[in-house]
């Protein structure tokens, strides 16, 4: 970024939930570590009837609670002077005129359009900003997730929004791909020699991809309902991390070296045919149960949620990738809320020895596993054996812990921070690029289909727990078990 460079920064939909619970404190945290050039402004953009003043006061509000002790009044002081508000109704193009003049007051600057609001407005935005003169050949847009919700609705937001901006303007963010851990793998397995020969069907028995949440559907509950853990969790973050663990070795770190062998993968899981819906996925619902030692209510007692509804609220599938590096070796994807705890890891289990010269029988207990953990703790496990000290040759399990906050002391990016640098300096290496979302939601569409087709109901489970039990039996029909239950 030529940090001299005035650069702005508009939030559409920046009163919501995201822009008060993620990207200003994402932003407020770059400001106190000096990364926000100077000149950079933040206009929050909604219908309420704010100025710049009343604006600052409730985001203030808003920062105290999600920055906690984060929050310091002498650095927030110098962060507000950034923020401005600009009134608009996304559905009424007279109605930019005031953001136009805002910005116009910079004709140099760059800018950066960030869309926090309801995929349906992502297109009238685009055609009102063009309208006002607004978007210049190296102006970006920011497309905040769930981008469709299926493939046809995808593509005609994508060509929508492509009118007005170049591929290469639109960045199209999931989180996931901001996380530490998530990048930390990239430099796990391209840094290292040692991986690669292993990272392979000869060595590799099974990979397991778990997002859990302890929490329910919150306050989205209206949003969530429309939605469910397939779209809002299994289209976007999982696939992606399956993408960072299965992808060949790009040639660069360049954005389209990566998304091109990401796309490949994309492109090589096995498609669900209709009698595979049953036997490889499992969907799930949760009902009243207890959480934190707290009960809480199933989720059709939720606010917002239709009595009868049907959307599910956990996943769990076996993905196959149809590569030579990885026929045969099966990607379990799990996600869901009010699950027992809240984890989001990647593991890698690693077969058997050949022969064991110590006599012990192979078992998941005694082969070797990495633990990629994102949360709650950031940490790589290696679990191998050692001999146990004393006369006899007896061998346990042990393991070879990396805790990154203990590794690295400095203070680590949160996602959102990372990727608005990203998007700040223009590196699209960490943003699905159009071809990628569309191969995810060609994947994913016929799972979908199957499952309505079924007539069935989701899988009910007790809040609190692992999910129903089919999510076991899942991985049990191979011999395997989750990693928790080993
Ligand atoms: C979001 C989903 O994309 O990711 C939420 O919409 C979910 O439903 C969240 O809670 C999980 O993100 P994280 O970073 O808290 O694991």
């Amino acid at each position: 970024m030529n940090t001299q460079r005035p650069l702005d920064l508009v939030i559409f939909g920046g009163t919501g939930d995201l822009a008060m619970r993620k990207l200003l404190p994402a932003l407020y945290h770059l400001h106190c570590d000096g990364l926000l050039a100077a000149a950079t402004r933040i206009v929050g953009v909604a219908r309420d009837d704010l100025d710049d003043a009343g604006y600052r006061e409730l985001v203030c509000v808003q920062a105290q609670r999600f920055l906690g002790k984060d929050f310091r009044r002498s650095d927030w002081n110098t962060f507000v002077a950034r923020l401005l508000y600009a009134r608009v109704d996304a559905l009424d193009g007279t109605s930019f005129s005031g953001l136009a003049e805002q910005l116009s007051a910079r004709p140099d600057g760059q800018r950066v359009f960030y869309l926090s609001t309801a995929p349906s407005l992502f297109a009238a935005i685009s055609r009102h900003l063009e309208a006002a003169g607004l978007i210049a050949a190296d102006s970006r847009v920011v497309l905040e997730k769930p981008l469709g919700h299926d493939l046809a609705s995808s593509r005609a937001i994508n060509d929508e929004v492509g009118h007005y901006f170049g591929e290469g303007q639109i960045y199209r963010i999931d989180h996931y791909l901001g996380k530490e851990p998530v990048q930390n793998l990239l430099a796990l397995r391209f840094g290292n020699a040692l991986f690669e020969p292993l990272w392979r069907r000869e060595w590799v028995r099974d990979v397991q991809i778990t997002v859990a949440e302890q929490v329910g559907v919150e306050a989205r509950g209206d949003f969530y309902d429309r939605v469910g853990a397939m779209r809002d969790m299994v289209q976007n973050h999982l696939l992606q991390l399956l993408c960072i663990v299965a992808m060949e070795p790009p040639a660069s770190i360049n954005p389209d070296a990566v998304r091109d062998e990401k796309l490949k993968i994309l492109r090589a899981l096995r498609p669900f045919g209709p009698g595979d819906v049953a036997s490889r996925s499992v969907r799930g619902q949760y009902r009243a149960g207890a959480s934190g030692g707290q009960p809480v209510p199933g989720y059709l007692e939720e606010a917002g949620i239709a009595p009868d509804s049907r959307t599910e609220t956990f996943v769990a599938l076996k993905a196959e990738i149809n590569t030579w590096r990885w026929a045969g070796v099966p990607f379990f994807l799990r996600t869901g809320k009010r699950m027992q705890d809240k984890v989001a890891e990647i593991v890698i289990n690693f077969r058997s020895v050949p022969h064991s010269i110590f006599g012990i029988p192979a078992s998941p207990q005694h082969a070797n596993r990495m633990v990629i953990r994102m949360q709650p703790e950031e940490t790589v496990d290696l679990h191998l054996l050692a001999k146990q000290p004393g006369d006899v040759m007896h061998l346990q399990p042990v393991q070879l812990n990396l805790d990154f906050a203990e590794a690295f002391r400095s203070r680590r990016l949160e996602a959102y921070e990372r990727l608005l640098m990203d998007v700040m300096r223009g590196n699209l290496t960490l943003f699905v690029r159009r071809d990628e979302q569309e191969a995810a939601w060609r994947w994913v569409e016929p799972i979908l289909a199957g499952w309505d087709a079924s007539g069935e109901r989701p899988k009910p489970y007790t809040a609190g727990t692992w999910g129903p039990a089919a999510s076991s039996a899942l991985l049990s029909r191979d011999g395997l078990s989750w990693y928790e239950e080993i």
